[in-house]
């Protein structure tokens, strides 16, 4: 049985036994264990079915514990942590040697963030130890923004998800490293591009392919329905032709007019991008529920979250 609650102390309890338990953020809910457990990140990995190679993002609730897992912080990851933590960034920094490397997959650098969700929040500030957490998916799959969608992967097999709600951002965190301490962008994310430069001044962009050196290409579906996913520009155009289908689309801000489509979601009626990015995941699990033939998606405007958007759409549909 998993239990879902709102309970920290229990929270708390499961992960000093060293065990895993599913916490929600702002951006996705996390597979959560104690850093310094190997019995608890190796479970989290098994879980997942992740390769070692892929390294766990290290959850914090102060800029203050930021001492205790790294080593050295430029000047320009200071500022983006003032501006936006607690929030969905993630910086990739020097690790101290304390940090397991398993967590890090052997790197010599980590990746940490603080979340801004008040319950796990509390709960960081109640244990004593940080909390790696990968998105609470199977490996591939897309991530989950409810405790009902953690509870369909993991049925059982998970101790206990930490029920926050819905996530508020629905996207994962950006991701930003630092090389010769000049900003690097790795992952687009909750926070619009735009909105990193105004901090950054104009930064290097290497949205990562979800790929390793020694395995190229094998991570590169990413975030993927089971369903049959297409990006397209056009909609309407797309599916003319396509009458002997049993079609989902999903959509920016409004219907279209076909007789052939089986299901529309619309992400936002009042075309608001945040709203959009906030609804992408659960939109996708519920298509991807109905035993469609296809999911049809219209490529979003390319700003702000929108391009945040594009890109998980590009990595739902990208075939391998
Ligand atoms: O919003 C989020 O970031 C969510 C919530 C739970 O915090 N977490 C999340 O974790 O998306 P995950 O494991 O699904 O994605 C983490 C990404 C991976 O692409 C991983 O390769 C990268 O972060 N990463 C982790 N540590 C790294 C490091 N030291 N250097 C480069 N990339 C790293
Ligand atoms: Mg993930």
């Amino acid at each position: 049985m998993t239990i879902v609650s709102k309970d920290i102390n229990k929270a708390s309890e499961i992960l000093h036994d060293e065990d895993v338990v599913a916490i929600p953020t702002e951006t996705v809910y996390g597979l959560a264990g104690n850093i310094y457990s190997e019995k608890a990140i190796r479970k989290i990995f098994q879980l997942k079915q992740r390769p070692l190679f892929n390294p766990l993002i290290v959850h914090i609730h102060s800029t203050e514990q930021l001492d205790e897992i790294v080593s050295y912080i430029p000047d320009k990851a200071k500022l983006l942590a003032d501006t936006f933590w607690p929030g969905p960034l993630t910086l990739i920094l020097k690790k101290k040697s304390n940090i397991p490397d398993l967590v890090t997959s052997g790197k010599d650098t980590v990746a940490v963030r603080i979340p801004r969700h008040p319950l796990t929040l509390s709960l960081l500030e109640k244990i004593d130890f940080p909390l790696a957490a990968p998105s609470a998916n199977p490996f591939g799959s897309i991530s989950p923004t409810n405790p009902s969608h953690v509870e369909n992967y993991f049925r059982g097999r998970l101790s206990m998800i930490l029920d926050g709600g819905d996530c508020k951002s629905g996207i994962e965190s950006t991701i930003i490293g630092f090389e010769n301490d000049k900003p690097v962008l790795y992952r687009l994310g909750s926070i619009a591009i735009e909105d990193i430069t105004k901090v950054t001044g104009p930064i290097e962009i290497k949205n990562k392919k979800e790929t390793a050196p020694n395995a190229p290409g094998m991570l590169s579906r990413h975030y993927a329905p089971e369903t049959s996913t297409f990006l397209v520009d056009d909609v309407e155009e797309f599916i003319a032709g396509r009458t002997d289908k049993n079609i989902g689309v999903l959509l920016f801000d409004k219907k279209i007019n076909a007789p052939n489509i089986a299901v529309q979601e619309i992400l936002s009626k009042k075309g608001d991008l945040k709203e959009a990015a906030s609804r992408l995941y659960a939109s996708l699990h519920k298509l991807d529920k109905l035993n469609l033939d296809l999911i049809v998606a219209e490529r979003f405007p390319d700003s702000g979250l929108g391009k945040s958007i594009n890109d998980r759409l590009e990595r739902a549909t990208r075939k391998n």
